[in-house]
């Protein structure tokens, strides 16, 4: 059958702070969840969290962009805001930009990553949800898993694999994307998605299989491109095995826990740590950066799982390496490249101060005679 697999997640207040989110608000959208299944809109549904932010993990008919399911998952939001307002929850309802629904989620604020395929005899599927950090994030991994033969053996030896699969690319800045086929365009792709504010993975495609095989969440920045973008926690949707990315190749590169933007107040650099669900509680410094891999069999629509797929003690080494790095980091303070460059800083006292200071810079060689 073809399905549709749609992840759409939002923050809708935190438990700490920035920490998690509030079992309350948990059980609100599993069980309007379990009412859209019994009610045939949804085929199947997951509800999961990373650090302060709700996924709802769903499967129909309907395809991308649909207004019901949209909507659906709107509601949800909003069911979570309320609870969050009324137990005090931080930033309550911080990421419903808008006040009313408008018949897709476009630009009003939760992200979603969607994806259209005809079921294969046996479907793998690894949805990814990150958070303290952005789409950019997922530039290095998946460039690795995709085009690196030195991470994924299939590219070398499967031969559904060897010919490769095509990046579809969106420059943030230009508001424009581009498509770039590897390994013939490797070298290419890497100068772009090398600058992961600026240039976002945004779909990759089997050449072989013609098939989608990757999704991440880049609707809202694509719609705000040309002023500050970047900082939406992500998701990715990847399916694996007969011809994608065997499960342990797409797993590999997060045994190496790359620097990401979007640490504590949105404007740090620090690893990205891969932890089970339980641990998927950013707290020291808010962070360093979490990401959290479900995997999922899906069959008829039917989600299989999650497995906790981090949990593996496989990762541990990851997350020791990560916390070393989080240390080291750390003892820059205040400065670059942990802070991040003055342009990409979510907040920022510069305006201000050059106001305060005005009149006592001097120009160079003023004094000069
Ligand atoms: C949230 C985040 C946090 C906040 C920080 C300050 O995703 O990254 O690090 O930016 O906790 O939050 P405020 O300014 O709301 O006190
Ligand atoms: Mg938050
Ligand atoms: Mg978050």
């Amino acid at each position: 059958m073809e399905v549709t697999l749609s992840v759409i997640k939002a923050d809708t207040g935190g438990y700490v702070g920035h920490t998690e989110v509030h079992p309350e608000m948990m059980e609100a959208a599993r069980s309007r969840a379990a009412d859209a299944v019994d009610s045939g809109l949804l085929r199947d549904a997951h509800v999961s969290r990373v650090g302060d932010d709700l996924a709802l993990i769903m499967t129909h008919e309907r395809s991308e962009e649909d207004e019901q399911v949209h909507g659906f998952a709107w509601d949800v939001f909003q069911a979570t805001t309320e609870i969050a307002q009324r137990l005090g929850m931080y930033g309550a309802g911080q990421d419903l930009l808008s006040d009313a629904f408008s018949g897709n989620l476009r630009g009003m604020g939760p992200g979603y990553a969607e994806m259209t395929f005809r079921e294969r005899p046996s479907e793998p599927v690894i949805v990814f949800l990150a958070d303290k950090t952005e789409p950019g994030a997922f530039n290095y991994p998946m460039s690795r898993v995709f085009a690196d033969p030195y991470t994924s053996a299939g590219l070398v030896i499967d031969s559904k694999m060897h010919a490769g699969f095509e990046f579809e690319v969106l420059d943030l800045k230009m508001d424009q994307s581009v498509r770039l086929s590897t390994p013939e365009e490797l070298y290419d792709l890497l100068m772009f998605v090398g600058a992961p504010h600026r240039f976002v993975i945004r779909r990759i495609f089997s050449k072989t299989l013609e098939d989608i095989a990757a999704v991440s969440s880049t609707q809202r920045l694509s719609l705000i491109a040309g002023r500050y973008v970047g900082k939406d926690d992500p998701v990715l949707v990847v399916r694996c095995q007969s011809g994608m990315p065997a499960v342990g190749e797409v797993l590999e590169p997060f045994a190496f826990p790359h620097l990401v933007g979007g640490w504590m107040r949105g404007s740090h650099f620090g690893p990205l740590m891969p932890t089970s669900f339980e641990d998927a509680t950013p707290s020291r410094f808010d962070g360093p950066p979490r990401i959290v891999a479900l995997g999922f069999q899906v069959k008829d629509g039917q989600l299989n799982g999650p497995r906790d797929l981090f949990a593996d003690k496989s990762f541990d080494r990851a997350r020791e390496i990560a916390l070393d790095t989080a240390d080291y980091m750390r003892r820059m303070g205040p400065f670059e490249p942990h802070r991040a460059g003055l342009d990409e800083l979510e907040y920022t006292t510069m305006p201000d101060l050059m106001k305060q200071l005005q009149g006592r810079w001097t120009p160079e060689g003023a004094g000069d005679q």
